[in-house]
Formats: C-alpha cells, sequence, structure tokens
C-alpha cells in the first residue's frame, strides 16, 4: 500500500479540501501505519506555477499550508511531507511522460476548459500539460491509492491511462514500469459546493471569502459565514432524496453529515421539520467543535519557520530516495543513455 496525494499551496486550506481530501489523508496514514505501508503527502508548487501567481505569495503559502496539514493530523515522522519543487524528479518524469500523454487525452480535461475560461489562447503551456505532472506526482512512487475529492478523478484516470500505455509500449506484462493507482474518493463529501451558490465548488480561487469555510477561520468568522450561507425558504425534509433540486440546502446538510460522520438521512431525522434559522446554528457549533482544535494547532505553527523548513527539508530528502528507483527504470526502458 502506497498512498501519494498533493495539494497546490494557493489560498488557505478550506473545508472542501479538508473534507475531500485531507481527512482521508490523516485516516489513510493511519491505516497505513497499521499495515506496514507508506504515505506521501506534498505540496504542488509546480503545479501552482501553472496559474498568475506572486511569487512571495507562493512561498508564504507553501509554509503555511505546511502548518495547516500538519495542524490537520498529518504526521511528518510518519508521512513523507515536502514540496514538489526540491524533488525534481517530478518535473523530469512528467516530460518522459510526455512522450506517451496523447493531445487528445489532454484535449478532454475539463479542469484545462474550466481554468483557461473563453482566453484560451493566453492560458500557459503549464496549466494545459498540468495533468501529466499529475501522473508524474504518483506513477513516481509506485502509488496504489490517491485519497482525493471528485473533481480529480480525471486527471486520475488520465495517470491510470498514461500508466497503461508506457507499460504496454515499453515494458514487458512481466515487469510493468508503473503501477496503476486507483483513486480514493470519500463517498459524503467528494464534492462540498460554494456558501453562496450550491451549483460551484467551494474553491480558494473563488474571490467571495464569504463562499468558503476556511480552516484557518476564527471560530466567529466560521458561524458568520454559515449564518450568511445562501438557503431557501423551506424546512428541511424527512429524506435525502427529497433534498433533490435544492442545491444549497443539500450541500449544508452534507458538510453535516461529514463533519458528523452520519448519514444524510440520519442528520435529517434530527433536523426534518425545522427551518435553516435551527439548522445554521448547530452547524456552526458543530463546525467550531471539530476545526477550533486544528485552528489552534496551526496558530501555534504558522511562524514557526524553522521548522516548518525542517520538515520540508527531511520529506523532500525521504521522497528523492523513494522516487529515484522508478526514475532510473523509467530513464532506462526508453533508452535513454545517462
Ligand atoms: P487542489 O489543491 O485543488 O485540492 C486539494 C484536494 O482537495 C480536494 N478538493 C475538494 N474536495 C471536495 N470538495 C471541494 N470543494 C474540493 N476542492 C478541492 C481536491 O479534489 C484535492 O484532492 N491537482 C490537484 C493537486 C495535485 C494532486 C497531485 C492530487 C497535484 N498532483 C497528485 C493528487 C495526486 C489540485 O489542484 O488539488
Amino acid at each position: 500500500m502506497r498512498i501519494v496525494s498533493g495539494i497546490q499551496p494557493t489560498g488557505n486550506l478550506h473545508l472542501g479540501n479538508y473534507l475531500g481530501a485531507i481527512r482521508n489523508w490523516v485516516r489513510m496514514q493511519d491505516d497505513a501505519a497499521a499495515q506496514g505501508g507508506e504515505c506521501l503527502f506534498f505540496l504542488a508548487d509546480l503545479h501552482a506555477i501553472s496559474m498568475p501567481h506572486v511569487p512571495a505569495e507562493l512561498t508564504a503559502n507553501t509554509r503555511a499550508m505546511t502548518a495547516a496539514l500538519v495542524a490537520c493530523g498529518i504526521d511528518p515522522d510518519r508521512s513523507t511531507l515536502f514540496n514538489q519543487a526540491r524533488v525534481p524528479a517530478h518535473a523530469e518524469m512528467q516530460w518522459l511522460l510526455n512522450g506517451t500523454a496523447r493531445l487528445g487525452w489532454l484535449n478532454r480535461m475539463t479542469q484545462f476548459k474550466d481554468k483557461s475560461g473563453k482566453k484560451r489562447e493566453s492560458a500557459s503551456a503549464a496549466l494545459y500539460t498540468y495533468p501529466v505532472l499529475q501522473a508524474a506526482d504518483v506513477l513516481l512512487y509506485q502509488a496504489t491509492h490517491v485519497p482525493v475529492g471528485e473533481d480529480q478523478k480525471q486527471h486520475l484516470e488520465l495517470a491510470r491511462d498514461i500508466a497503461q500505455k508506457f507499460n504496454n509500449d515499453y515494458a514487458s506484462p512481466e515487469a510493468p514500469v508503473f503501477t496503476l493507482p486507483e483513486a480514493i474518493i470519500p463517498p459524503g463529501a467528494a464534492r462540498i459546493m460554494s456558501l453562496r451558490d450550491g451549483s460551484a465548488k467551494m474553491s480558494k480561487s473563488d474571490p467571495s471569502d464569504m463562499s468558503r469555510i476556511n480552516l484557518t477561520d476564527d471560530a466567529d468568522t466560521m458561524i458568520q459565514k454559515v449564518r450568511k450561507a445562501r438557503t431557501d425558504p423551506d424546512v428541511l425534509p424527512s429524506e435525502a432524496a427529497r433534498l433533490e433540486g435544492r442545491a444549497e440546502a443539500r450541500n449544508l446538510v452534507g458538510i453535516y453529515a461529514a463533519l458528523a460522520d452520519m448519514s444524510v438521512d440520519a442528520v435529517l431525522a434530527d433536523f426534518a421539520g425545522q427551518g435553516f434559522g435551527a439548522f445554521k446554528p448547530a452547524l456552526g457549533e458543530l463546525l467550531v467543535e471539530k476545526l477550533a482544535p486544528i485552528n489552534a494547532r496551526f496558530v501555534a505553527l504558522k511562524d514557526d519557520h524553522q521548522l516548518l523548513d525542517a520538515i520540508l527539508d527531511k520529506g523532500a530528502e525521504k521522497a528523492r530516495a523513494l522516487a529515484r528507483p522508478t526514475l532510473d527504470a523509467t530513464y532506462a526502458v526508453l533508452g535513454l543513455c545517462r
């Protein structure tokens, strides 16, 4: 069992990242320890330069995101925690895989279409080849499981396609170079939506901070954001199926269920017949109960640059060693003389 996943160090860690991915990273870290598996978690700083960015902010966000991940429960002694830029094998492997990735496959990536929008001609080449770097990130370490939110599913499928084609083209069936990774997507929290618009996912890039709960928000801010979240005037129904067509209501109930580790039906059994005037304070309280301890750990860590840099240094050293055998094998089967 080899668990690998990453997050872009752009902006704050938000509730969507936490429920969609990071909480699973922490759970899988514990499972892996019990089963003798290995976990690698990284800040995808190389991915972050695919969009316009402010260099000093990227540096600060890389440290802040490291502090946030440790605050969430990623243990740098048990998991390898690092940033991509310190492990050149990621960029090297991307180039090696560019020979296998097909333009037709990249053309189908919905994230490129969403992020490039109407200005496709001026999008960066990095934004277009971004999914190949993501494939490199996981194939480099022979990942078996990749815990991510729903929006990364298509990228993981591409990584499998690249691995399969590369193995077919350059390796014998008895000695494949790459393991096919499996995406691990949490059933209840795969897609947490914006608090302002139930049809848009909660995202770091939404200009409105009111659209998301940041793990760095203090208790009052969280409660206020929930209070102001968009809803509808109807009461809550008694079963999940009857939330159909009520995107905002479904999102808030889904967040409650995920945080409380309950099913949506069980949450509705407690709140059926009540309006959001009653539900929102309960959700705010639950958010504070679950996230305040993370926030406190984050605040204690965030300015200790020496400690954060030492964590990333140690993680990068481990990652470079773990990447080496697969990188060497990839160069070798391609016939590249070194
Ligand atoms: P990123 O930085 O956008 O998000 C990090 C993780 O959070 C999940 N996520 C969500 N889950 C549920 N609801 C939401 N609203 C929500 N928003 C974000 C994402 O699915 C992701 O798991 N390309 C990746 C980073 C990456 C990566 C990798 C991931 C680079 N290389 C290799 C896995 C393996 C990204 O931009 O995630």
